[in-house]
């Protein structure tokens, strides 16, 4: 990264960091005829929470940053608040992530709700306006990773976080989650009987995303759906085509709408069920290639054949780069993970941490070419120079 880079990233930083409202105009202005399109060639970059890494996820920031380093997609988790806007968070609790506990303000707030099943303790989202919301500072999660901005980015809504990618100088997927629908839907009632899905479309075609995977409208402004409930992939498919992924958990937890088992919904037959409703699936890379108590992995299973073989992309979750999270396989080195799960295991899409050494591994191993338009422009251009010295 350039000197000039850094600059303007830390200005673009300080400008997010002091506003409270938002700070994209609505909607994006910027012309996507000109913009790079998406790579489709390798498999995708999805900037998990943002470059969460290195800032405090799901913020500005993060996101600001996963573009300026080659992701391909930003991701990120949609809740509610008590008055019914879509937000940009991970837990359904503000605890772990924000500085709530700071604010003496909302002390009464906290309280115990069932959620999937578990009787769990904290300050909820849905019992915050997005006012209140806006008030809090993000924080980095992992008291491991870089702490400095803690308190520095606000929570941003869904609508933001669409204008950044509008925003970005390239075309940025998106790939937001619609978390936790079952209690989001118990929490949070929208007027006219709409259900937490209905906005989650509605805000989605509000901002022209539309269209099947691949389409031209899709390749546009491309995003892909991703939940962990079926039921709320089967309700969306009703109103949009745009690509939906199935999220599956850990092998221990049960679907939170259908209550089914890991192993009911990686079953061939469950997979002949779904393929009609999403293009892919998205697991936790530790259920694909299970860790040994030692640390190191075990042998493959065999779901991403059965997936591919049903044309089902496979998108796992979540990549990261700290020795805590690498098994001892990969010598701690995240180059080599990404190496066995992109060549080895031939998978279709990543969700990092750290979009930036993805990215790095990736234009090491299989850089980005000229797409066609801009070798045809190139062409023209060449074209017209040299013609000056053709002879007559
Ligand atoms: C949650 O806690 C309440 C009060 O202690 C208890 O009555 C209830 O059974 C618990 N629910 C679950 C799902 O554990
Ligand atoms: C989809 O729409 C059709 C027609 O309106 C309706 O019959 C069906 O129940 C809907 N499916 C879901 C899953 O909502
Ligand atoms: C979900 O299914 C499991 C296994 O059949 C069962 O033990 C559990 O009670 C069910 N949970 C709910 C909420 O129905």
């Amino acid at each position: 990264m350039t000197s000039s880079c850094v600059v303007s990233f830390t200005i673009l930083l300080l400008l997010v960091g002091c506003s409270a409202r938002p700070l994209y105009q609505l909607p994006s202005k910027t012309d996507n005829k000109y913009k790079h399109s998406l790579q489709t060639f390798r498999p995708y970059n999805v900037a998990h929470r943002g470059s969460n890494g290195e800032f405090p996820e799901e913020t500005a920031a993060a996101y600001m940053r996963a573009i300026e380093e080659g992701a391909d997609f930003i991701e990120t988790d949609i809740l509610a608040s008590k008055d019914g806007h879509l937000i940009c968070h991970h837990d359904v609790t503000l605890d772990d992530t924000t500085d709530i506990a700071e604010h003496s303000e909302f002390a009464n707030r906290k309280t115990t709700y069932v959620v999937q099943g578990v009787n769990t303790t904290g300050y909820f989202t849905v019992d915050f306006t997005l006012e209140e919301l806006k008030s809090l500072g993000a924080k980095q999660r992992y008291p491991f990773r870089d702490q400095q901005y803690n308190g520095k980015f606000s929570i941003i809504t869904f609508e933001e976080f669409i204008s950044i990618a509008l925003d970005a100088p390239r075309v940025v997927g998106i790939y937001p989650e619609i978390k936790n629908p079952v209690f989001v839907n118990q929490h949070v009632k929208w007027s006219g009987g709409q259900r937490f899905e209905d906005k989650f479309v509605e805000t989605l075609k509000k901002y022209g995303y539309k269209g099947s995977y691949k389409s031209e409208g899709w390749l546009k402004q491309p995003a892909f759906i991703q939940s962990f409930a079926p039921t709320s992939l089967i309700y969306i498919s009703n109103l949009t085509d745009l690509p939906k992924v199935f999220l599956i958990d850990d092998v221990t937890i049960f679907t939170e709408d259908t209550n089914q088992s890991y192993w009911e919904i990686t079953s061939d037959s469950y997979f002949d069920f779904i393929k009609d409703y999403v293009v892919g699936i998205g697991p936790w890379k530790d259920t694909l290639v299970a860790p040994q108590t030692n640390n190191y992995l075990q042998t493959p299973s065999d779901l991403v054949a059965r997936a591919h073989a049903r044309n089902l992309e496979v998108h796992p979750y979540t990549f990261r780069n700290e020795n805590s999270f690498l098994h001892l396989n990969f010598n701690q080195d995240p180059y080599i993970e990404y190496d066995y799960w992109i060549n080895k295991i031939g998978i279709d899409g990543l969700f990092t941490d750290f979009t930036g050494s993805l990215h790095n591994y990736q234009e090491w191993t299989s850089p980005l070419s000229l797409g066609d338009e801009d070798e045809s422009k190139l062409l023209h251009k060449i074209a017209s120079i040299i013609s000056k010295y053709i002879r007559k």
